[in-house]
């Protein structure tokens, strides 16, 4: 499918000189617009959408969330607090987190959040400091998927959750303190485009699902990918949720209980809605390369150095130039500091503006201010 920019040439060009680049840009009725779509695609009533806030912790997007209608997934006690901050109440926050110190743990149980607990030592402390209370668990299925292996949170490769042949030792455990299993959680990867791999998770959590009987809900993870190559299809997630809906309501049925489903998307809400725009610093040509030098670097968006991942760039200044095979590379000291290699874009001359899509999940985030260099500033337009 053909991309289109999030900004035009003449909103880049007056963002540059009113704030400088590089800028990240974020388009608040795209994220209003993406939730309200991803929503309506759930027919199942009992839904709740958490947001995965990893993504982008940006607080005019969160608020924009927040009043659509979302509830909040957060993975560390600072995104506790920025959700706290951000006027999500407790009963709206999820927590998600491997490998907490016991003081981090009980300091989140305090705050009354949801804890998907990732551990059975996670589960022991609780039950020691909470006997009797209701808890949420992490379930490792044996089934991952994603774009890239650090992404895949599910298999015997992933270090999330409690894995499946764990599950009679939970059980004791939950019996030992009379704890009570309310929901389970999943989350097998990150950035699939394929339903089906989510819809066999799915099932797979549902078969272990069967062995808890005391189930108010149930948290497929996140996981929606979006489509960063102009040839990829987006996702179907209105085929998706009707499938999703189906299969959970059937369940609810022979399970005796209609429980809430909820979801916990990340990139697929705020990717689409953020771009960084850069400027054109310099030029240079060796016999492998022809290079193109911006204003930004990895330290502002770490997805193609990390993952080798796909940003695509528009040249926003000089649409129709002629195209040249270049390379894209940052102003960070280290060969690796590549944003694409060999990509054909319109001539870019110093001084243009180049806009890197779909920046808005995991980007500035992602961002450090390596070689002393601030993380650029960040503009939520609409
Ligand atoms: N829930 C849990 C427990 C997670 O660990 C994650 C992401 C999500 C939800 C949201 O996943 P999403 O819907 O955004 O795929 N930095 C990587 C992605 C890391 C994802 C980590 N966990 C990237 O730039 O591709």
């Amino acid at each position: 499918m053909e991309k289109k920019p999030l900004i035009s040439g003449a909103e880049a060009k007056r963002l540059a000189a009113k704030y400088g680049t590089p800028l990240y840009v974020y388009r608040q009725s795209v994220v209003a617009e993406t939730y309200r779509r991803l929503r309506a695609a759930i027919p199942y009533p009992k839904t709740r959408i958490y947001y995965a806030c990893k993504a982008n912790a940006n607080a005019k997007l969160l608020a924009t969330l927040r009043r659509a209608g979302a509830c909040i997934e957060t993975v560390s006690p600072g995104e506790v607090a920025l959700a706290l901050r951000a006027g999500f109440p407790p009963s709206r926050i999820s927590f998600t987190c491997s490998n907490l110190s016991e003081k981090e743990l009980l300091a989140v149980a305090k705050k009354g959040v949801r804890m998907h607990l990732d551990s059975l030592n996670q589960v022991r402390r609780i039950g020691a400091a909470f006997p009797g209370s209701s808890i949420f668990v992490r379930i490792n299925t044996g089934l991952g998927a994603g774009h890239h292996s650090h992404v895949i949170t599910g298999g015997p490769e992933s270090k999330f959750g409690i894995y499946h042949t764990d599950i009679p030792e939970l059980l004791r455990i939950v019996r030992e303190y009379g704890l009570t299993v309310a929901g389970l959680e999943q989350h097998i990867g990150s950035n699939i485009l394929d339903a089906r791999a989510f819809v066999r998770a799915m099932r797979n959590l549902l078969e272990s699902a069967k062995r808890f009987p005391d189930l108010e809900a149930i948290d497929f993870g996140g996981g929606l990918g979006i489509p960063y190559r102009p040839e990829e299809k987006p996702l179907d997630v209105r085929a998706l949720g009707a499938r999703v809906s189906a299969a959970f309501a059937k369940f609810c049925k022979a399970y005796g209980r209609e429980l809430e489903l909820a979801i916990e998307p990340g990139r697929y809400l705020v990717a689409e809605a953020g771009a960084l725009l850069a400027e054109v610093t310099d030029r240079k040509e060796t016999t492998a390369h022809s290079f193109v030098g911006v204003d930004t670097g990895f330290n502002h968006l770490v997805r193609p150095m990390m993952y080798g991942s796909y940003h695509h760039i528009f040249n926003l200044t000089n649409p129709r130039g002629k195209k040249e095979s270049v390379t894209v590379a940052g102003n960070i000291c280290e060969s690796g500091d590549i944003f694409a290699k060999h990509r054909a874009l319109p001539a870019p001359r110093i001084g243009d503006l180049l806009l890197f899509a779909d920046a808005g999940a995991y980007g500035y985030v992602m961002g450090s201010d390596y070689n002393q260099r601030p993380r650029p500033r960040e503009i939520v337009l609409d």
